[in-house]
């Protein structure tokens, strides 16, 4: 019998180490029985760290969730009808807790039989071999794994491989699962697998399935590390056309979701911020040629929510404008500023990608670095101190001390003064002269 100890002892970040083992100390003071299941025995198996639990408990997942919350503070919801619980800790790890259908222990001295049959059945019903795999966390069992379905040396070959026949049909977003960890993991899809795959892809299996767990599905799929593999992939299948109706595959596009790529894997030289939305990077390198009403079509499919909606837009609508303009003249400091300032930072890495020429990839750097957090000293608090009332000439006085400092014309505080008390004299003069605001 294997026991994973060793590599949860080798392969696990000290901070996730002590959690797991306290999850098992307070299972076994508690009375629960616990296991890890899913994605973070696969990875740990690959000796990597997955910071997102998924936990199998005995009885209540959520009295257990709750015992949990105590000793690790986080943000926790319950979901008492279905027995199931989430609990998010600071610094990104998450478990999913579920309650295990039957009780492990229907009562003194049961057999363990009912243990294991419980924790296979929960097993079973999971989508990929390399998926269903346990491991104990209570201190008498620690790190022991359970592998019923052989998902070890499938996990060693290289394999998905789904479990019963009907698994496409019962869950269809395991079709985009499949290539998601295909991909990801440069796996095979067993021949089986497939030819159930190709089915269910054949029968339109994902239409059954509500846009909402579709599109929360494919969001995934912008955070593995080559959407573009996933892309292409689903392009072969035929998925990619209904998924993305309207958007066409086509050479050009996939040349710059390349070149994203690309420019993804090297953040520093590209300039890529660690904060980087990729979704929305992806989505408007996708939606670029795209009409604004197709944009609002698909926008509209993927549920997208309206703070991301208003950043794809103003990214699809601001940087076509200010590529052109950089490219065609030169523009003053405050000219740069002003095109790019409200930009948000997908759409200064977009244009990174989109545009190789160096003058403009200079300028994008220049604004980055040296005009950004460029500012005057004085605030409107100091023109209303002036006696300057807000309204239209107020704004454009502000404006103009903007551009001035922006492009090096007054510096420090005295200076921005002066120049502020002579725009606004002269714009007393050419209120008197009929020159006003209206
Ligand atoms: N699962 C499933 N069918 C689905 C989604 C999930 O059977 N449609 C099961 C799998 O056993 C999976 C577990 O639920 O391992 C947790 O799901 P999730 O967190 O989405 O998957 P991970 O395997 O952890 O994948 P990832 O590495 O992408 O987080």
């Amino acid at each position: 019998m294997t026991n994973l100890t060793p590599l949860i002892n080798s392969s696990l970040s000290k901070e996730l180490h002590a959690t797991i083992y306290l999850l098992g100390y307070l299972a076994q003071r508690e009375s629960f029985k616990v296991f890890a299941v899913g994605g973070f025995v696969r990875d740990l198996l690959l000796g990597k760290e997955n910071r997102d639990l998924d936990l199998v408990v005995d009885r209540s997942a959520t009295e257990y969730a709750k015992h949990v919350a105590k000793i690790l503070p986080g943000r926790l919801q319950c979901f008492e009808r279905f027995g199931t619980a989430k609990l998010i800790l600071s610094r990104g790890i998450i478990f999913d807790l579920v309650t295990a259908r039957q009780e492990f222990y229907a009562g003194p001295g049961a057999l363990p039989d009912i243990e294991r049959s419980s924790l296979k059945n929960d097993l079973y019903r999971r989508d990929f071999t390399i998926n269903t795999m346990a491991c104990a966390l209570n201190p008498e069992k620690f790190g022991r794994l359970y592998d019923y379905f052989g998902g070890r040396e499938d996990l060693e070959r290289g394999i998905i491989r789904i479990l019963y026949n009907l698994s496409f049909v019962d869950d269809p977003l395991r079709i985009i699962r499949a290539i998601r960890f295909e991909q990801r993991f440069d796996f095979i899809i067993e021949e089986d697998t497939y030819l159930m795959l190709r089915k269910a892809i054949a029968n339109r299996m994902l239409e059954k399935v509500s846009k909402e767990r579709l599109y929360n599905e494919i969001r995934l799929v912008f955070k593995e590390p080559s959407p573009l593999k996933i892309l292409i992939r689903l392009n072969e299948l035929q998925l990619f056309k209904d998924i993305f109706p309207r958007l066409e595959f086509n050479g050009q596009l996939k040349e710059r979701l390349l070149l994203l790529e690309k420019r993804i894997a090297e953040p520093a030289e590209s300039g890529l911020e660690g904060n980087c939305n990729y979704f929305i990077l992806y989505l408007s390198a996708l939606f670029y040629d795209l009409s604004e009403h197709d944009t609002a079509y698909l926008c509209h499919l993927m549920r997208l929510k309206r703070k991301e909606r208003l950043a794809l837009f103003a990214i699809l609508k601001k940087v076509p404008e200010a590529i052109s303009k950089i490219k065609q003249a030169s523009v003053s400091p405050a000219q740069l500023y002003f095109l790019l300032h409200e930009l948000p930072k997908e759409g200064l890495a977009l244009m990174t990608v989109l545009e190789r020429d160096p003058h403009l990839c200079e300028q994008i750097s220049y604004f980055k670095q040296e005009l950004a957090c460029r500012r005057p000293l004085i605030t409107g608090k100091d023109l209303l101190e002036k006696g300057l009332k807000p309204g239209p000439a107020f704004n454009r006085v502000l404006k103009s001390l903007y551009e001035a400092v922006l492009d090096g014309k007054v510096a420090g505080k005295e200076e921005e003064l002066a120049f502020v008390t002579f725009l606004i004299k002269k714009n007393k003069i050419c209120e008197e002269a009929g020159e006003g605001d209206n």
